[in-house]
């Protein structure tokens, strides 16, 4: 339990965040998994391991009645977490965050639905992390919250007293005007995402969205560093998060050891690879049926290539992801049916995680990182194919357009994941591109992923928060 009074005894820095990197052991109840999978654990872990602090998320458990922080000041900066009531996690996390947010946030209005009770249970959940928050930092300490699931945090947090800054960097996009405001609480959102003294975002266009939001719907003024509203200053920036290439880069004896094994399987033939969590925003479905329609252009390709998905399971007791694993669970089975043949699978598929120098072993074996979601923040595992290639023999980098990495990626093929044939020739190019061309394109995406590591993101960000 934490000491409630002394101030004085209260961190400088807190980052607060839904998920937190490792759920504590006494919370294994979500998943039982070591490591929480997603783009904002693998950029804010590293970007804050040397900044001490506190950063304060859900434990991963569910737990009614009890609601009690738990701190552990082993880890830099120190963990302090507390379990969610059950129905939290049904109409916070599973409804209000990611069957209403995750949804129109990622343009697709057909998938979003909205309860009241869902709504409720955002603004009370909201309030509990704002009361926690204020319990572990002084008053006038810098404060950073992450992420969709927040957005209401710092008007709660001020309402408590805190004075210090307070800033949020979404990690997902910011949709139009058009389709933010069809969120019955969308100016309650806008409100709360403007009591913020910082609001960052990967991408331009997510930041103009979300300007064009609030000269619209709140009534502020653009100006050069944000907007005007009230007679104050909230300041918009852009802060596109990277990754610490070295782990990627470097490839150890046990790494070379699991690439042999693989390109034993392979039998030379090539690989073309997709990493993700099982999200309909990814666009597997989609990559998919592209690969499937590749060989059915061009059957001199069979039996030449495969493919291989990796999905880490995610949010699985939210339907709309549970049925996205049986839609692919069926193509993989479709597109191996028709097109496979006694020696050769084209589509092998695992759902599963995989630690850190697996997932470089699998990069580095691959000849096309397949990275094609529908719509995606950032899109942190097209950096990470990038940083594992080999200068002098790299794969090819495949990309969404609408990927938030493809504003930074130039040397990628940008590809439009909703059209299925273009998508299938991309592919073919990317499978036939001379080894001169490939040198050509990765060398200056490797020098960018390296120089814009998690901590150059944190430390631009943090230093516009703390610039008043
Ligand atoms: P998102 O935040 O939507 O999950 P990102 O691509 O930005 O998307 O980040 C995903 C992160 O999760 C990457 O760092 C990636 O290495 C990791 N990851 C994705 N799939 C797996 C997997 N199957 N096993 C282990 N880590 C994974
Ligand atoms: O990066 C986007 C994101 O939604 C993070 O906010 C989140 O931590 C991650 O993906 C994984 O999702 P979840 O926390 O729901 O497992």
């Amino acid at each position: 339990p934490l000491p409630r009074t002394a101030p004085d005894a209260r961190a400088s820095f807190l980052v607060i965040s839904n998920r937190l990197p490792d759920a504590p052991s006494a919370a294994a109840g979500e998943s039982e998994r070591a490591r929480n999978v997603g783009g904002l654990v693998s950029g804010l872990a590293p970007a804050l391991a040397a900044r001490g602090g506190v950063w304060l998320g859900w434990s991963g458990g569910r737990r009614p009645g009890a609601l009690e922080l738990a701190v552990d000041a082993s880890s830099t900066p120190a963990r302090a977490s507390f379990d969610f009531h059950p129905e939290w996690h049904t109409r916070f996390y599973n409804g209000f965050a990611n069957r209403s947010l995750w949804p129109i946030f990622h343009g697709f209005p057909g998938r979003a639905r909205y309860d009241e009770s869902e709504w409720r249970a955002y603004v009370e959940v909201n309030d509990v992390f704002a009361e926690m928050a204020t319990r572990l930092v002084a008053p006038g300490g810098t404060v950073w919250a992450h992420d969709y699931h927040l957005l209401l945090v710092a008007a709660s947090m001020r309402a408590r007293g805190h004075s210090g800054p307070l800033g949020l960097f979404l990690h997902i996009p910011f949709p139009a005007l058009d389709l933010f405001e069809t969120i019955p609480w969308s100016r309650a959102l806008l409100d709360g995402m403007l009591a913020f003294d910082l609001v960052g975002f990967h991408t331009r266009r997510y930041a103009q969205s979300f300007v064009r939001c609030a000269e619209e719907l709140a009534r502020a003024t653009a100006t050069s560093s944000g907007v005007r509203v009230d007679g104050r200053e909230v300041r918009v920036g852009v802060f596109p998060l990277g990754i610490d290439a070295a782990p990627f880069e470097e490839i150890d004896a046990a790494t070379e050891g699991e690439i042999a094994e693989l390109q034993a399987a392979l039998r030379g033939r090539r690989l073309v690879l997709g990493v993700d969590r099982l999200d309909y925003t990814k666009g597997i479905v989609e990559r998919l049926d592209a690969f499937g329609r590749m060989l059915e252009l061009h059957p001199e390709w069979r039996g030449r290539v495969s493919m291989l998905q990796v999905a880490v399971p995610s949010r699985a007791d939210v339907p709309e992801y549970a049925e996205q694993r049986r839609a692919i669970e069926t193509l993989v089975g479709r597109i191996n049916g028709e097109h496979g043949e006694a020696h050769w699978m084209p589509v092998r598929y695992v759902y599963r995680s995989y630690g850190r120098g697996q997932l470089a072993a699998l990069y580095r074996a691959a000849d096309v990182g397949y990275v094609t979601p529908l719509r995606d923040g950032m899109n942190l595992v097209a950096k990470e194919y990038v940083a594992a290639q080999h200068p002098t023999s790299p794969g090819v980098l495949l990309l969404s357009r609408f990927a938030g990495a493809a504003d930074e990626l130039e040397g990628a093929i940008l590809t439009n994941p909703h059209d299925r044939d273009g998508m299938a020739r991309d592919l073919v190019r990317a499978l036939e591109m001379p080894a001169e061309e490939r040198i050509a394109r990765h060398a200056p995406m490797l020098e960018r992923v390296r120089r814009s590591t998690p901590e150059v993101w944190a430390d631009a960000f943090l230093h516009e928060l703390e610039r008043r």
